[in-house]
């Protein structure tokens, strides 16, 4: 079963994500771990994405098109795949629809994560990760024990470059215009698609998740 988490920024897909995978046989295939990863490396794909991703904008299509079809195929036959992040456009959605189509497989189930934009906004503005370990945290609701510093290895914890209020409100818009669409591909496709409250506790977000896939 392949499974995508969709949703605006900061609505919880990569917390979610984590949580399905975890205890199950599941592969994620995260585009903005990806891109992010890219840039860190200096590659590149990365030096492209750059200055898309620090301006809130999307990456390309076939940049990043290509990119998954990458991964995509040097992953296990019947590898189950939790995909976040990606498809973010109708032209990612139908190249995906066709990449799993060579492969014999499709899109079983969408959960799209809804939430209105001001708890988002404050989500993401709290939001500070460990560059060594990827530990995630957030200065509000969920701070390191000592501020800055991550609780696992000592590293100072970042501050991810668009996550700034002014490109946050730029990345909500994209959403909406530009990978709200998807949700439609989807519900015109035949897959099933769910409709989940982002807007409440990380583990009522996890229930109502593994409840509309049907995962236990
Ligand atoms: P990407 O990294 O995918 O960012 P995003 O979609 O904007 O999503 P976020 O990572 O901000 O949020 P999330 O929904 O994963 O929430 P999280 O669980 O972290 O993309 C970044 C950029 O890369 C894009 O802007 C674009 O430039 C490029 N890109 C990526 N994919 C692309 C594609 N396919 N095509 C083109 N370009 C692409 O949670 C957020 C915070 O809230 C955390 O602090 C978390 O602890 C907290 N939190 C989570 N859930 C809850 C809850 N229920 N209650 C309280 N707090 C919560």
């Amino acid at each position: 079963m392949h499974v995508i988490l969709l949703g605006p920024p900061g609505v919880g897909k990569g917390t979610q994500g984590v949580l399905l995978a975890e205890g199950r046989v599941w592969e994620r295939l995260v585009t903005g771990d990806l891109l992010r990863q890219a840039r860190a490396e200096g590659t590149l794909l990365g030096q492209e994405a750059q200055r898309f991703m620090d301006a809130g904008e999307l990456v390309p299509d076939n940049v990043v098109i290509g990119m998954v079809r990458e991964k995509l195929t040097a992953k296990p036959a019947g590898a189950r795949v939790v995909f976040d992040g990606f498809p973010r456009t109708s032209a990612q959605a139908s190249g995906l629809s066709l990449m799993l189509g060579e492969l014999g497989m499709k899109i079983d189930q969408v959960v799209v994560l809804e939430a209105e934009d001001e708890p988002l906004v404050q989500r993401i503005a709290g939001r500070r990760s460990c560059p060594r370990c990827g530990a995630a945290y957030n200065v509000f609701l969920a701070p390191p024990a000592e501020e800055g510093v991550c609780n696992i290895d000592g590293f100072a914890l970042q501050h991810r470059r668009d996550d700034q209020p002014e490109t946050v409100q730029h990345r909500l818009d994209v959403y909406r215009d530009q990978t709200a669409p998807v949700i439609d591909y989807y519900e015109a496709s035949g897959a099933r698609v769910h409709h989940v409250d982002g807007d409440q506790s990380v583990e009522g977000v996890q229930a109502a998740v593994v409840a509309a896939l049907g995962v236990g």
